[in-house]
């Protein structure tokens, strides 16, 4: 991963990023969009808790590679 800015939002997390998914060696990532990944930017699970205490229902940006 390649961080296009090291400028942080107020959740202090970067406002983008360039992800290489060759680089990664996968075919399936699980982009956060709830900012509240410890992972970020990939989806760790946090968005349930997030989910559950703001009566929302965000989850990750799915990115499949089909060959
Ligand atoms: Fe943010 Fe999953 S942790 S979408």
């Amino acid at each position: 991963m390649r961080l296009l800015t090291n400028m942080l939002n107020d959740t202090n997390k970067p406002n983008r990023c360039e992800i290489n998914l060759q680089s990664l060696n996968k075919n399936k990532i699980a982009i956060c969009r709830c900012w509240k990944s410890k992972k970020f930017p990939y989806c760790d699970g946090s968005h349930n808790q997030y989910n559950e205490d703001n009566n929302d229902s965000l989850g990750p940006a799915i990115i499949k590679i089909e060959e």
